[in-house]
């Protein structure tokens, strides 16, 4: 009785498909997996397959096939097996087979290098082949396989390194192992020329070649079986229909070679298979764009040197309010195709200098190629101003309405927005953004815009899909460089050149309101010290005095008394004022609180005005010395 053939591998290596093409063979009787070999004897097989009850059918089916009987009475005919150790099992099944080889498919022995050991001692004269499948593939496999957990209980910890650990194990078995008894066929040429493959087997492995080794998918094969004797393997394979050589290949789309260990790397070579040479997968360009993202950041931190300590730690803090207004810009706001208005600026979301009478409601568009988005809403009767605005590519203002130019009789308005030629905003086919700001003189007493954007003819919504994804996170990372560049070179140039005078700002740069006018002061007190501006308020829909720090952030207006308006100003019968910016409250009628900061920004903003904008005067003094005259 000639000793048995044993297939082995790692799990996924396409041992169920080898094992079916051995089966059309009429020299050799290859079951499904019986799953006799790790064990010594039946009664604790019979234990480990309490628990994996899935892999109990493939004995039976073997026995269905070899005695011609139904489930039942195979099932009792394993029962009378249960006393026997495994050696003997094997016995009478090499019994039934008449001249035919035993082959025994079994990839549970990969990991278990005792029981490979053990087998080989019951069997001097085995024969062992071993398929090998790209690590890629199989790892691509294992994880995508239902029920992966508990398949694979009892293999290596992380399915990753699961190739390299079954494959190392069964090559270290197989150096003792003379060289005429054992094969190593890899799945790839078995798929995609499976006649010169098999042909190479036959003869390595002494089996005469015949033509039913290439047609697997004809006659039973015992691929698949009843309930209670469901065939043991591949549950895919036997649906397949025919070898599919795609499959040498489809699985490495989506494998990364460096999710595997150095030792993967090196065993795979010696195999064959280069791993260096494999294209990362789609979601690497993921993981590479937030490593990017990660280190502007960095970078943008530890270059980050402010001559006072608060600037610095609220750099801290601006620096992850930007991180955050990315990931809404780009990330969770990003769909061009299903915008929605979201408020771009808040109490904890400041940049270029923000107006906290101001609300800026942001939405994400793409015009050009015929797109048309519609905006509509109401603008309350006593509102201060409500202003659209597109913004173009690299942050360019665009085409703009106020709502004297869009607003009805009953302030409400439905609007086209693209670039064709009968839109009321007409783009030039770039804008990226739209803006809508509403300006509040007082909170309490004017209602908020209603406000919503659509893309008409939308098409239907789309997957999140790597490749856009790690785009729009490389618009997050250039956005968050363009902040601080943009910010920093303002400060400097501010900081140096307008120490404690006003002048009216030029440039798109800072995002401004383009119906605003800007008047702006880089205030530096000492520690005693405070500032009379002194000004007069022009005719405007509104004017705004507000503070910053270096950072063009608005302090803490949630807390403290940092910005006035036309209506919250307290000006003198001819319509001058004086504000007073100082640390501490020396009882000035219009004092606004540095919060802290000896240095920072003042601005005006006169919205609308209908005069030439003067920039008011400023005067420095002690404390002591506004108190000593007032
Ligand atoms: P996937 O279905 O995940 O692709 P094993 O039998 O060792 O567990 O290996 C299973 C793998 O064998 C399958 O993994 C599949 O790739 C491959 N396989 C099964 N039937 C096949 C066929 N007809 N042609 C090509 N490959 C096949």
């Amino acid at each position: 009785m000639p000793d048995p053939i044993f297939v082995i591998s790692s799990p996924r290596s396409g041992s169920t498909l080898l094992r079916v093409m051995l089966a059309g063979h009429p020299g050799l009787f290859a079951p499904p997996e019986m799953v006799i070999a790790p064990f010594a004897t039946m009664r604790e097989r019979r234990a480990k397959l309490e628990q994996r009850f899935w892999e109990k059918g493939g004995l039976r089916r073997a026995i269905m096939d070899l005695e011609g009987v139904d489930v039942d009475q195979a099932k009792a005919i394993e029962a009378s097996l249960d006393e026997l150790t495994v050696p003997e099992v094997y016995e009478w099944l090499q019994k039934r087979l008449g001249n035919r080889i035993l082959v025994d498919k079994c990839p549970h022995l990969a990991p278990e290098p005792a029981s490979l050991a053990r087998l080989a001692q019951w069997f001097p004269n085995a024969r062992w082949i071993w398929i090998v499948r790209h690590p890629g593939s199989v790892v691509r496999s294992v994880e995508n396989m239902p029920m992966a957990e508990v398949m694979l209980s009892g293999y290596s910890q992380g399915f990753g390194e699961i190739w390299h650990d079954t494959n190392r194990s069964i090559q270290n078995f197989l150096a003792d192992i003379p060289a005429e008894r054992w094969a190593r066929v890899h799945y790839e040429p078995l798929v995609t020329d499976p006649r010169k493959t098999m042909l190479e087997l036959c003869d390595k492995i002494g089996i005469a070649f015949c033509e039913e080794l290439l047609t697997p998918y004809d006659g039973d094969r015992m691929r698949e079986g009843p309930t209670g004797a469901r065939a043991v393997g591949d549950p895919n394979m036997a649906t397949r229909g025919r070898i599919q050589p795609e499959l040498a290949t489809s699985w490495l789309e989506g494998f990364d070679p460096q999710s595997v260990s150095a030792a993967t790397h090196s065993l795979a070579r010696q195999l064959g298979y280069d791993l260096a040479g494999i294209a990362p997968p789609p979601i690497s360009q993921v993981s590479q764009a937030l490593a990017e993202l990660w280190d502007s950041a960095r970078k943008i931190e530890a270059s980050m040197r402010m001559p006072a300590d608060l600037d610095n730690v609220e750099g801290r803090r601006f620096l992850l309010r930007m991180l955050s207004a990315g990931v809404d810009l780009f990330v969770e706001e990003g769909d061009v195709d299903r915008p929605q208005f979201h408020h771009a600026e808040g109490p904890t979301r400041k940049m270029f200098a923000d107006n906290p009478d101001t609300d800026y409601w942001r939405a994400s568009i793409r015009l050009g190629e015929g797109r048309r988005y519609r905006i509509t809403g109401r603008v309350a009767k006593n509102s201060t101003y409500v202003g659209v605005l597109l913004y173009r590519k690299g942050g360019v203002c665009g085409a703009r309405l106020h709502d004297e130019q869009f607003v009805d009789q009953e302030g409400r308005f439905d609007m086209v927005v693209s670039a064709e030629p009968d839109a009321l905003l007409r783009g030039q086919g770039d804008e990226v953004a739209v803006m809508v700001r509403q300006y509040f003189h007082d909170r309490q007493k004017e209602l908020p815009v209603e406000l919503s954007i659509e893309l008409l003819d939308a098409p239907p919504p789309v997957q999140l899909e790597p490749r856009s994804f790690a785009a729009r996170l490389g618009r997050a990372k250039r956005n968050l460089e363009a902040v601080f560049d943009r910010t920093l070179r303002t400060w400097k140039m501010a900081s140096t050149k307008l120490i404690n005078r006003f002048q009216v700002l030029e440039g798109e740069e800072l995002f401004p309101t383009p119906d605003n006018t800007y008047v702006v002061c880089w205030y530096r007190l000492g520690h005693d010290q405070l500032m009379l501006v002194r000004g007069k308020v022009p005719k405007a829909r509104y004017w705004g005095f507000c503070l910053y720090n270096v950072w063009m952030e608005s302090l803490e207006y949630r807390h403290h008394t940092i910005f006035l308006n036309a209506k919250s100003l307290k000006t003198n019968p001819d319509g001058t004022y004086e504000i007073c910016i100082a640390h501490r409250d020396v009882g000035h009628p219009n004092w606004l609180d540095t919060t802290g900061h000896l240095a920072g920004y003042a601005l005006i903003r006169v919205l609308l005005g209908d005069e030439a904008m003067e920039a008011p005067t400023t005067r420095i003094l002690y404390e002591h010395e506004w108190q000593a005259t007032h």
